[in-house]
């Protein structure tokens, strides 16, 4: 007992990364681009260190992005990644200024702060951007945690996202699609069938992932080659990717893809 509680003890101290830890940066997160106020955010990068903030695959300077714009947030979806602590929040806004955005937040496990902050910032002329749709389909779905006994490991989850985007270029790849697969892809929704192919060479790099066993999920951000006319086909433009993934099947995917300009599809 004495040894457990030592240990327990030790790895607290050694600064293990919680899922209570993520919640609690993510709920942060959403009340600051909620107020519009990003310098609320708790753990905001440890002290003499700079925070890594971008939007769209841009650097930017946190203060002029879309965390000071005050965004009403109708929705919110998020999970916790506690291997390489980080999360991934999903939000819509149909407010004044219509958003889609995913953040990643990365955290840095050792000190509990957060060292980076990557989001997919969508509104008018993005890939299918309507926001209204997004509110509707996302909403109607069921995410619950799924019972411990049943729960996917890690590597089973990352390989149905990976197999997902890996079967656009190559159709020998056939990933796990349940039978009631569905698609939001900007606001609109597709079931019964995840399937895409593309003409290959298709390659889509540049991936970074969070996965939650919890909620058998797995984001995926990457890049989008081919869709956008305004930009070099490879490696594209930024979209990602959340799959909610159960008993090795692919249930739900949700994509936001960004336009370097309004109505970019080719
Ligand atoms: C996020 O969603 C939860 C319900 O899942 C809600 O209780 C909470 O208020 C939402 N947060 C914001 C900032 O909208």
């Amino acid at each position: 007992m004495l040894a457990v509680a030592i240990l327990a003890h030790l790895s607290l101290a050694s600064g293990a990364c919680t899922r209570d830890l993520l919640k609690g940066i993510t709920a942060s997160y959403l009340d600051a681009l909620a107020l519009g106020k990003p310098t609320t955010m708790k753990s905001l990068g440890a002290e003499g260190t700079a925070l890594a903030y971008q939007e769209n695959d841009v650097s930017l300077d946190i203060s002029k992005g879309v965390l000071s714009q005050s965004v009403s947030i109708d929705f919110n979806r998020s999970i916790y990644d506690t291997t390489e602590c980080a999360s991934y929040t999903e939000i819509v806004s149909t407010g004044k200024h219509p958003y889609v955005i995913g953040t990643r937040l990365a955290v840095t496990s050792d000190s509990g702060k957060l060292n980076k902050i990557e989001s997919v910032v969508c509104d008018d002329g993005d890939w299918l951007f309507n926001a209204a749709g997004s509110l509707r389909y996302n909403k109607q779905e069921v995410w619950d945690p799924i019972p411990e006994a049943k729960r996917d490991k890690r590597e089973v989850i990352k390989a149905a996202g990976d197999a997902y985007i890996d079967a656009w270029g190559d159709s020998s790849v056939q990933p796990p699609f349940g039978k009631s697969c569905a698609r939001l892809e900007g606001g609109s929704y597709l079931t019964g069938n995840c399937k895409l192919n593309f003409q290959p060479p298709f390659k889509v790099t540049n991936r970074r992932y969070t996965i939650d066993e919890e909620l058998g999920a797995v984001d995926i951000f990457h890049n989008f080659p081919f869709l956008d006319k305004f930009i070099p086909r490879d490696p594209g433009t930024q979209t990602n990717n959340l799959l909610r993934v159960e008993g090795g099947q692919i249930k739900y995917i949700h994509e936001n893809t960004v336009c370097s300009k309004k109505s970019c599809a080719k």
